[in-house]
């Protein structure tokens, strides 16, 4: 494999390249037994309320109240295909920081004619491809904390390179380009702008030093030549989605880490843990050849110190990141923080890849506002789902007695304890959100060509089903659980599907959709999902913008906003042609929200040069509240 030629594919289809799955054919097809369109928030939900009523009585409300009359007030956008960014009638935008924009009056100038950025300030500038963030204040001070998920090598590195790093320099440039930004941002009098050299700025890169706490630190599985006590790792990678702690701390989740390792031998036999996890001879940016910590043959556990849910203090810019072992060792996409009605806390997580998991962890622990929080996110019960046709399910938890594994080997290889208990493979879980205003969960389920037709990594049926009801699920769909008793503690839920996403124009069987997408709201692949304290739910795609085929008429990805009481939902937002949106947060006085754009096309924003993944600021020119 050339890595020349992988830079332009997506992680998942990296990873498909490096370790091809087998075809197979014998799975039940019951996608048209199980749910047909019609189904889909008329008699899914009703079937739902007739066989489990554990809730507050959602499944059943649903229906019923199909709004006649919008609850949102805009009028919702068409589709766009050009490279630039649309809101409604009555809301405007404009950029709040884009890739390469200094932190620090000392990295003015930074971001070349060419878009590289200069070596020696790349750790000043804020990094590319933006995703999860959350918002702050401290001291009166409003701070954004972000993730820098990855790089475009065409992008950052100078021509001559074509996109792969010729040396530890440029190497070290990528790295520093990614992990985190603290930034603090203030309303100008016309809109917010970075606070340069605020106290508060700060970059957390593939180099920055970390802790970790939790039953796998200091044991044998994290120990490197550098780091001998397994204590200490380095950097943060692939930082995806967010989450925040009850104490408001941010998490940063570690998702497609494996895409970074290699081997200085490329007849390297791989472990199955390796080959679970996806790490393989030739990493996506030949750090191997250059950094000799991502090398397996030098390392064999570095990657055991990356894939975790690490949190970060945004008030104190001398702490240091903790990765929580407690939780699990996974391609994390978010992490969505609530509390059992006995104090304990729940962070429920997923797992994207095709055919893996949902996790939620559990605390040991209670918390109350102003009490400690030693010990809440290192000594707990890591849980994987399983959800069963009749529309219950049961968080089954990976314990030593359940998986015949160590406490240890769980966390590290988390994917293999699920697959012990029989965990449900699912259709790439990427964001969860929980409701402020209700005991209930939503996650992203982006999309799974493999569904029914190729297992997971680790050999894992994908049957058709469930809340994974179509073959080949190229749209995606979000689904919903409210806990036993409504209490996130509980290891029983009842779930049902918030939206099957599909093409009624294209298609007049379960690809169509579910009843409240409409050939004027659909879309394909949501990914981010955030809840505002409205209770609305904002959806995020990052899927197919070709707008032709399967998905002519969806156009370039986009922000929707849903109503989860009635099923509407509305679209909001388009981003550039090429672009996914992903990351959203709002100001203090929740009139502003801001927006990730990653991976736009074109010469978006500047209208010139190369494109640059940004933040941008969106506001109602009343002056309302947006979230
Ligand atoms: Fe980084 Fe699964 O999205
Ligand atoms: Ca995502
Ligand atoms: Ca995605």
């Amino acid at each position: 494999m050339d890595i020349k030629d992988t830079t332009d594919l997506s992680w998942d289809e990296f990873d498909e390249l490096r370790d091809p799955r087998p075809e197979e054919n014998d799975f039940d097809k019951v996608v048209d037994a199980a749910l047909s369109r019609r189904g889909f928030l008329g008699g899914v939900l009703a079937f739902g309320s007739g066989a489990v009523a554990f809730g507050s009585g959602l499944m059943g409300s649903t229906t019923a109240a199909r709004a006649a009359t919008s609850a949102f007030p805009f009028e919702p956008i068409g589709t766009a295909t050009d490279f630039d960014i649309r809101v409604p009638k009555g809301y405007a935008w404009k950029p709040l920081v884009k890739l390469g924009q200094p932190l620090f009056a000392a990295a003015e100038g930074a971001y070349g004619a060419d878009g590289v950025i200069a070596a020696d300030k790349a750790t000043m500038v804020f990094g590319e491809n933006t995703d999860g963030m959350e918002s702050y204040v401290v001291d009166g001070k409003q701070l954004i904390t972000v993730n820098s998920e990855y790089v475009n090598p065409k992008i950052n590195l100078p021509a001559a390179s074509e996109g792969v790093p010729q040396s530890a320099e440029e190497v070290k440039l990528l790295q520093s380009l990614q992990g985190v930004t603290v930034m603090e941002i203030a309303d100008t009098g016309a809109g917010y702008d970075v606070v340069l050299d605020s106290p508060y700025n700060r970059r957390i890169t593939h180099n920055t030093q970390m802790t970790m706490d939790g039953p796998v630190a200091g044991t044998d599985l994290v120990k490197t030549k550098a780091d001998p006590a397994g204590m200490s790792p380095i950097g943060t990678m692939n930082n995806c989605g967010s989450g925040r702690t009850l104490w408001n701390t941010y998490l940063t989740c570690e998702e497609n880490f494996n895409g970074y390792f290699g081997a200085s031998d490329e007849n390297h036999a791989r472990s199955d843990a390796e080959k679970r996890y996806g790490i393989g001879t030739k990493g996506r940016y030949a750090y191997e050849k250059f950094d000799p910590r991502y090398d397996i043959v030098n390392e064999p556990n570095e990657p055991h110190r990356h894939g975790w849910i690490t949190e970060i203090d945004p008030s104190d810019p001398t702490s240091t990141p903790v990765k929580h072992s407690a939780l699990g060792r996974f391609k994390h996409e978010n992490a969505a923080m609530v509390q059992a009605k006995d104090g304990r806390v729940v962070v429920y997580m997923g797992d994207d890849e095709r055919g893996e998991f949902m996790y939620k962890y559990v605390s040991n622990g209670t918390w109350a506002e102003g009490q400690p929080t030693d010990g809440l996110l290192s000594e707990g019960t890591l849980y994987v789902a399983k959800f069963n046709d009749d529309m219950t399910g049961e968080w089954l938890a990976l314990t030593p007695d359940s998986t015949g594994m160590t406490e240890v080997e769980i966390l590290v290889y988390a994917r293999m304890a699920g697959s012990k208990v029989g965990a449900t493979t699912m259709d790439r879980p990427e964001w969860i959100a929980c409701n402020p205003l209700k005991a209930e969960a939503y996650c992203a389920l982006t999309n799974n060509k493999n569904r029914g037709l190729k297992t997971n990594a680790g050999g894992d049926e994908t049957p058709v089903g469930g809340p994974n009801p179509r073959e080949a699920n190229k749209y995606g769909q979000i689904v919903r659980w409210i806990p036993e008793g409504d209490d996130h503690g509980a290891t029983g839920f009842a779930w049902d599907l918030y939206v099957m996403a599909g093409n009624p124009n294209v298609h007049s069987d379960a690809y169509a959709g579910s009843d409240n997408v409409t050939p004027g709201n659909m879309f394909n692949s949501p990914d981010g999902m955030v809840f505002d304290s409205k209770g609305w739910l904002w959806i995020q795609t990052d899927g197919n913008y070709k707008n032709e085929g399967d998905f002519e008429g969806m156009g370039n990805n986009q922000m929707l906003v849903g109503n989860t009481e009635t099923g509407e939902i509305a679209r909001f937002m388009t981003v550039p042609y090429g672009a996914e949106v992903t990351g959203l947060c709002f100001s203090a006085d929740r009139k502003v929200a801001f927006v990730g754009v990653q991976h736009p096309g074109g010469s978006w924003p500047d209208g010139e040069g190369k494109p640059r993944s940004s933040v941008v600021q969106v506001w109602r020119e009343d002056g309302g509240t947006i979230g």
